[in-house]
């Protein structure tokens, strides 16, 4: 595949793991943003994401290394490495190689998911990553919601796809009709941005047509979807209305040209329920969802970043704005910076016409 049209080593917080596949003890091996990397959880409960090898001689610890209190001990000579990253024992010496430290990751836990914060510039966290439950405001919490792990999670590995795309779905009104089948084109009801998030809010009404009965039983209903853009790797959605759920995509990038896509979801409880997981009796609504989800996905595995786009005129405002607010993940003098030429997001019927052989021009220079 040609190189993106952005830079896959953007800023922010992305996901690496969902919480339960990191037990105590356990040493998970993965690759994001080109390095290979180790994440562990120590006996305190809490986890370490790190580079794989060891300052020593290079051992990988995710291959034979194991974790003893809140240290992981390499498997070739038995060197000891705290959760800073810090050398704190070699069996054979007195004293440790205090100086010796292995890069580690900054690593929250939010919503039964593990993120790091990535930087090329080795920044420390300058935003905090906001819990799904808390973001909205709405009187609502966690325990409204049934547990997403194991029931409401689907992961894809190794996707040609650029965490970009999703983030753009979030303004892309006029592919609910086409895509998700929806019966009438949604109306944009809010586009904000607050620093690293941005907020994009739909309403739209549900049933009258034969698909959205399917939602419906009750009839014709006023429904929603509230987006909340964390940086570029995170999408949370709650969904209001017929459906009432929350649900987080996230986009991490494993190497220049590929991502790993994540989807949970939490479905809201059945009155009076009080068990953890979701009845199967719910099974129904979960593939539901899943299936606008991949109906998404089926897209943004293909899609090509297209810039300028030939955007209708009512298009116009959402995408520039959500394009430029993007910008700033982007390192300087990386694809898609701000140190990159304007973005140019005019209408169709406003844009100049671009010679074909030009388009290309402009793209190749983007390499
Ligand atoms: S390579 Fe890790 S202790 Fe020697
Ligand atoms: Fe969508």
């Amino acid at each position: 595949m040609a190189k993106p049209a952005l830079s896959m080593k953007p800023t922010g917080w992305f996901q690496v793991a969902w919480s339960a596949e990191i037990e105590t003890g356990q040493i998970h091996r993965m690759k994001y943003f080109g390095h290979d990397l180790v994440a562990w959880r120590g006996e305190d409960g809490a986890v370490t994401v790190m580079n794989a090898y060891c300052e020593h001689l290079g051992a990988h610890l995710g291959f034979g290394g194991r974790v003893e209190g809140d240290r992981i001990i390499c498997p070739f000579h038995g060197w000891e490495w705290n959760q800073q990253g810090r050398n704190v024992c070699i069996p054979y010496q007195d004293r440790p190689n205090r100086g010796r430290r292995i890069p580690t990751f900054p690593a929250v836990e939010r919503n039964e998911s593990v993120y790091i914060w990535h930087d090329l510039e080795g920044r420390a966290p300058y935003f905090d990553m906001p819990d799904i439950f808390d973001a909205y405001d709405d009187g609502r919490s966690s325990a409204d919601y049934y547990l997403a792990y194991p029931e409401g999670i689907l992961h894809h590995e190794r996707l040609e796809l650029h965490p970009q795309y999703v983030m753009e779905n979030g303004v892309d009104y006029a592919h609910f009709k086409f895509v998700h089948r929806a019966a009438h084109v949604p109306e944009f009801t809010r586009q904000e941005f607050d620093g690293p998030v941005a907020y994009a809010d739909f309403e739209m009404l549900f049933g009258g047509t034969k698909e959205s009965t399917v939602l419906t039983p009750n009839g014709a209903m006023v429904g929603g979807v509230q987006a909340i853009n964390v940086g570029i790797g995170v999408g949370f959605a709650k969904f209001w209305g017929p459906d009432n759920m929350r649900t987080i995509v996230t986009v991490t990038p494993v190497d220049d040209e590929t991502a790993d896509i994540r989807s949970t979801v939490w479905l809201d409880r059945l009155p009076g329920d009080t068990s953890a997981h979701q009845p199967a009796s719910l099974e129904r609504r979960m593939r539901m969802a899943n299936n606008q989800y991949l109906a998404d996905l089926n897209i943004w595995r293909h899609q090509r970043y297209t810039d300028p786009p030939a955007l209708a005129t009512a298009e116009g405002k959402g995408f520039s704005a959500i394009r430029r607010w993007a910008m700033q993940f982007y390192p300087l003098g990386e694809p898609g910076s701000a140190s990159m030429p304007e973005l140019q997001t005019a209408g169709t019927d406003a844009g100049p016409e671009v010679p074909e052989n030009e388009a290309v021009r402009s793209s190749a220079a983007l390499d």
